[in-house]
């Protein structure tokens, strides 16, 4: 009988250790639970708000690089002041005692008139003009409170001295600091030297997203304030101010940001001021248009600006591709408009994105046997985390070739003139080199070593 009390005691001790044991585990995962935030983007929301410390500092390309700088960054609205101070660069921490001040133009904006995740900013602009050519500035943005860091830039040297490299990437768009971050990194890390960084449209996803634009800002950090940017609106560049609400037939809007963050050159149709522009720099052109709207009107304005053109080498960025790498259909207007310019003006190289896929290729002319580029060699590729897959069609129908494809990578691309020859170099997110090829002007001919 003891024994039998014994073994129920012992059985009733066994479950209540369980049940507390149970009871423990349950009330520790709930109050894990409640830690939970309910509201996830408001904090999100506060993690992007502006604040009395300057960010979003960003180097824009201006038309002459040899003399000038774009710069604009982003503070709290209460700002009443912000200005620049740049001097040039020496190694002794004393080189700010020779500093120039310059006063940029301010813009209050308040983004949550429109938008969920918006608030109300000081946006900061200013071209600084009037720099020595080849030299290493420092320069920090902010006013008499707050500053941020000294960040350095080399203003361009003459044409012809010395070889010079510049970064090109497809659509960011998408996980833009989950993935694009370690990208853009090691697109850095390839090319520290980088004279400017091409994005060819959909930088971010929804149009007018502080959200989304301050992931861009903190994945590329300093680099965005230390290499200049050249950038094309992509159709995500475009949407309605009301999030969610991106349906057929609704009037968009370029990005409420564009603007207001970057000072790309004002060379381009009033119509489309800072969305469609050119940079000279050193012995290249770069044309910069807008592939979302009025394309016969840009065409107008190409032919001008190709036809006065005097420098050896031309690349073109625009957004949609003229030849698609993972849809059917090629881009008719751009076909009708801009492909026979590219071809009378021998456009080197057209830079593209929006399929989420890589493809590289070119038109061909046969003469005397021998096998020449018809207009520019064209690429698109995508440097964020959405991937499509590739369509197997697409080029022919155009008379155009694919000598490269891709899907499911990351990408950046590493481009180096060197006088008459350009180098091409397409790496993955992990360094790895993925397509290469060269072009080589010889006597009046170009070659393209595919
Ligand atoms: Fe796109």
């Amino acid at each position: 009988m003891q024994r039998l009390n014994n073994k129920i005691l012992i059985i009733k001790g066994i479950r209540g250790t369980l049940l507390f044991l149970a009871l423990f585990f349950y009330t520790f995962s709930f109050s894990q639970k409640e830690k939970k935030p309910k509201d996830l983007s408001k904090i999100v929301k506060t993690w992007a708000q502006s604040d009395v410390y300057p960010d979003h500092v960003v180097l824009s390309a201006p038309e002459d690089p040899t003399t000038a700088i774009g710069i604009n960054w982003r503070t709290s609205p209460t700002d009443k002041i912000g200005y620049v101070e740049i001097a040039v660069s020496y190694g002794t921490p004393y080189f700010a005692s020779r500093s120039q001040r310059i006063n940029a133009e301010k813009i209050n904006y308040d983004t949550s008139i429109n938008l969920d995740d918006g608030f109300e900013s000081s946006f900061y602009g200013i071209t600084i003009k009037d720099l020595k050519p080849n030299t290493l500035y420092a320069y920090r943005v902010g006013n008499d409170l707050f500053k941020s860091e000294w960040f350095q830039f080399k203003t361009a040297g003459n044409p012809k001295k010395e070889p010079y490299s510049f970064i090109y990437v497809g659509d960011a768009q998408n996980y833009i600091l989950e993935l694009w971050s370690r990208l853009i990194r090691t697109a850095f890390k390839t090319m520290p030297e980088a004279k400017f960084i091409i994005h060819a449209g959909d930088l971010v996803n929804y149009a007018h997203s502080e959200t989304e634009w301050n992931d861009w800002f903190d994945a590329g950090g300093f680099i965005h304030s230390e290499i200049p940017t050249i950038a094309v609106p992509g159709n995500h560049e475009y949407s309605p101010y009301k999030k969610g609400r991106n349906v057929f037939g609704e009037k968009k809007f370029l990005s409420m940001q564009w603007q207001r963050q970057f000072s790309f050159p004002e060379n381009g149709p009033v119509k489309l001021n800072e969305t469609c522009y050119y940079i000279d720099y050193s012995d290249l052109k770069v044309i910069a248009l807008n592939s979302n709207l009025e394309i016969k009107l840009q065409s107008k304005w190409l032919k001008k600006v190709l036809a006065q053109n005097n420098k050896k080498w031309i690349v073109v960025t625009y957004h949609h591709p003229a030849f698609s790498a993972s849809r059917k259909e090629g881009n008719e207007e751009i076909i009708k408009y801009w492909k026979p310019l590219f071809e009378e003006y021998n456009v080197d190289l057209a830079l593209q994105g929006h399929d989420h896929a890589y493809t590289r290729g070119a038109v061909y002319t046969k003469e005397l046997k021998n096998e020449y580029l018809k207009g520019p060699v064209y690429v698109v590729s995508v440097s964020g985390g959405k991937m499509y897959k590739l369509s197997s069609e697409g080029w022919d129908k155009f008379g155009a070739v694919k000598n490269k494809k891709g899907q499911y990578l990351q990408l950046f691309q590493v481009i180096t003139i060197d006088d008459n020859k350009l180098f091409y170099k397409s790496y993955t997110a992990s360094g790895k080199l993925f397509d290469s090829f060269e072009l080589e002007k010889k006597e009046g001919k170009r070659q393209y070593f595919k």
